[in-house]
């Protein structure tokens, strides 16, 4: 899978995504990103990306015209699935789109800066507009990590235990149960008996219990659904 992603501050992407799970899917060729500053792209000698906003208003807008330079430059050479837009008036981004995201096979992610982007470029050429939740971040850039890292980890081949995605919270709609490692007591804390017990369908009843009173008790909502 290729994801392309566009920004202006293209430094905020580095370290997230070249350590531990995303370096070494990039390693193993199952992920490539590829990061275009922006700026390579911007107008005349002072190289604008930035304008004033029609109709007056504090904040600046970025323009159409580097934001669709560098879109069709990168459709002239490959199709891809989707042309994202990060935004916090997007959809929610959730586990369920990630599972559908990772299934493609090459992304485009458009970081916001500003006030935003010119309506022109979403109107004619992203197809999915996406927020990581419900608060204001500075940029694009951290949702687009938060993204890249959600998608890439679901690729077959780059968790090590093949198993591991599939436990994780919320792909049952069920928060995770608790885990202990060694030593079995520490300061006088014991690990739940169960757990050393060897019986494995004791062991699997426990934890979806377990899981079931943490989701309860945390996230009613996710039981509803
Ligand atoms: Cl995608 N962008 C920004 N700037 N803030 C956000 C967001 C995206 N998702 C939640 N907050």
């Amino acid at each position: 899978m290729r994801i392309d992603i566009l920004s202006v501050v293209p430094e905020l992407l580095e370290s997230p995504l070249s350590h531990s799970i995303m370096k070494r899917a990039q390693t193993r060729g199952l992920l490539e990103v590829v990061v275009h500053p922006l700026r390579a792209y911007g107008l005349g000698k002072s190289k604008q990306l930035d304008d004033y906003q029609f109709g007056g208003g504090a904040g600046m807008v970025m323009m159409a015209e580097p934001l669709v330079n560098c879109i069709e430059h990168l459709q002239s050479e490959r199709t891809y699935d989707e042309v994202i837009f990060l935004t916090p008036d997007g959809v929610r981004f959730e586990q369920s789109m990630a599972n559908r995201l990772s299934l493609k096979k090459n992304l485009i992610l458009i970081c916001g800066h500003y006030k935003g982007i010119d309506e022109r470029v979403r109107e004619h050429f992203v197809t999915l507009e996406v927020s990581i939740g419900d608060y204001v971040l500075s940029g694009g850039e951290i949702p687009a990590a938060v993204m890249v890292d959600a998608i890439g980890r679901l690729l077959p081949g780059v968790l090590n235990d093949e198993t591991s995605a599939l436990s994780d919270s919320f792909q049952d709609n069920l928060l995770s149960p608790p885990v202990y490692t060694r030593p079995a007591e520490f300061r006088g804390w014991r690990v739940p008996d169960v757990l050393l017990s060897g019986n494995f369908g004791a062991i699997d009843d426990w934890r979806h219990d377990q899981a079931l009173k943490r989701t309860a008790d945390r996230r009613p909502d996710l039981l509803d659904s």
